[in-house]
């Protein structure tokens, strides 16, 4: 099977020397992708998923949360609960996980592990927030009444010519050099600095879909037309119409796009079609390219060449605290098995696909994980990861554990306490008990958790054998 790549009539309205106008699409013939198009969530009215694939949604109105390679869970029952956005912050749950933040009917919530809390930002923002994006250390709300920046504590409106961004933005654009958003207002769109400051181009179009890709071009769609916009402000049209959403893949210059025939991969200027029925909403891209959609009655999963998806390691691929994995192939059902080795010896794998790593049982640096997934029409998936082991410096009591302890420990347990912590010498005594405590979050008794990087300090200090 082939799929036929179509290259866009280009009509410019900007004809830059690159571009040239073509005047008849021309059809490009390029190997076929495998496409699946599977149904992974039955009866979900509303989902949203974050960067580690953990999907919420609404079913009959109450709320679930769904880890990889975990069944749903019942979070909350109550009528009408709809999710529309799910983000992984950095900071750490009770678990050492990063805290989620969930858009729920038009409000921010957290979820660390045990509770759902209405975020405290919430108060802040006026009207029903629409959307979340999450740019780390920035975060990107979009409300009825406007977009807002949320970071270092602090939010800030962001605003052009006085007027508020009520039409829709997208993050990493790039515009004469500089790292932008692109925003849109009644009349325009605008590149804005990420950090503020001056418009740097504007286009008096009304958007009603916006995206960057990697390379930091922008594209929009204008009445259902798909334009795209260049690091150098040019707006170039790419005559293809009846277009709704746009999605871009990071880390790739691809980009999605679902329109009335279906949903396609757009490359450059190349579009391959990949689904043919009227393109259902996005939820999100994951990190391995999937793209998830809803139409309000069950959550699919469109993927071209069925990548596999590994979970459970900590940011840059790093095993620095005894993590549960779960590799997860596309078209689950047609996997016929899954095999992986961690330095060419294999380890066993249970049914959902899940096996367990510890730091402790590795030497540091860098180790090769293979992946291999067979599927029962014989096709066949491999992937190897590099993952790195432990943290890539030494921990010391002087520079790392002795600071935490003052900071998070000191003030309960010099003497208010039985336990009693006050040094080098006491903390390696009680070690064992204190990895426990601080790895379920019982310590510190109040207070906010460790996070993960403090927790990887702690574990790594008794790993490297408990450096002065
Ligand atoms: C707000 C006060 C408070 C803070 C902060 C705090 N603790 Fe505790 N901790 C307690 C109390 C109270 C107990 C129970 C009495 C006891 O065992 O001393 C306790 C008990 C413990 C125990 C013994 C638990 C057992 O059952 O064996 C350990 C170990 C411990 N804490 C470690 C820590 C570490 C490490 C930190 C800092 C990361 C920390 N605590 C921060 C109050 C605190």
């Amino acid at each position: 099977m082939r799929t036929s790549w179509l290259l866009f009539a280009a009509a410019c309205t900007v004809t830059t020397p690159t571009e040239r106008q073509l005047a008849d699409p021309l059809l490009i013939q390029v190997d076929a992708p495998l496409v699946s198009n599977q149904v992974v969530i039955e009866d979900a009215e509303s989902a949203a998923v974050t960067d580690r694939m953990v999907v919420w949604f609404g079913r009959d109105g109450d709320l679930y949360r769904q880890a990889p390679g975990q069944d749903a869970v019942l979070i909350e029952r109550a009528l009408g609960l709809q999710v529309a956005g799910a983000v992984d912050l950095e900071d750490a749950g009770v678990d050492g996980t990063p805290i989620e933040l969930l858009l729920i009917n038009g409000s921010l919530w957290t979820w660390n592990s045990v509770l759902l809390r209405p975020s405290p930002l919430a108060q802040d923002l006026p009207g029903q927030v629409t959307r979340l994006a999450y740019d780390a250390p920035r975060l990107w709300i979009e409300t009825t009444q406007g977009l807002f920046r949320w970071s270092q504590e602090e939010l800030v409106e962001i605003r052009v010519g006085g007027e508020p961004v009520t039409r829709g933005f997208t993050i990493g654009g790039v515009a004469l050099g500089q790292s932008v958003i692109w925003v849109g207002t009644e009349t325009a769109i605008h590149a804005v600095p990420v950090q503020g400051g001056p418009v740097v181009f504007e286009h008096n179009v009304q958007v009603s879909a916006i995206t960057a890709d990697t390379y930091g071009l922008v594209w929009i769609v204008v009445n259902g037309e798909l334009q795209r916009v260049s690091r150098d402000g040019e707006l170039l049209s790419l005559g293809r119409t009846g277009v709704r959403s746009l999605v871009s893949e990071r880390g790739s210059p691809d980009v999605w796009m679902g329109a009335d025939d279906g949903w396609w991969k757009v490359q450059g200027l190349l579009a391959a079609q990949l689904t043919t029925s009227p393109a259902a909403a996005p939820i999100a891209l994951d990190p391995a390219g999937r793209l998830w959609t809803s139409d309000g009655v069950d959550l699919s999963v469109l993927a071209v060449d069925r990548p596999v998806v590994l979970t459970g390691l900590s940011r840059g691929d790093v095993l620095d605290l005894p993590s549960e994995l779960t590799v997860q192939p596309t078209d689950p059902e047609l996997v016929q098995s899954v095999m992986i080795a961690l330095d060419d010896t294999l380890i066993t794998v249970d049914e959902t696909w899940s096996f367990s790593l510890d730091p402790a049982e590795l030497d540091a640096g860098l180790h090769s994980l293979d992946i291999d997934v067979e599927y029962t029409d014989g096709d066949s998936r491999a992937q190897t990861r590099d993952i790195f082991v432990g943290l890539p410096f030494d921990v010391t009591w002087d520079e790392h554990i002795g600071p935490l302890h003052e900071a998070r420990c000191a003030r309960c347990h010099t003497d208010g306490t039985e336990t009693i912590l006050t040094d080098f010498a006491s903390w390696q005594d009680r070690y064992s008990d204190i990895i426990e405590q601080v790895q379920s979050g019982a310590m510190p008794l109040t207070g906010t958790p460790l996070t993960n990087d403090e927790l990887s300090l702690v574990v790594g200090w008794g790993n490297g054998g408990f450096l002065p």
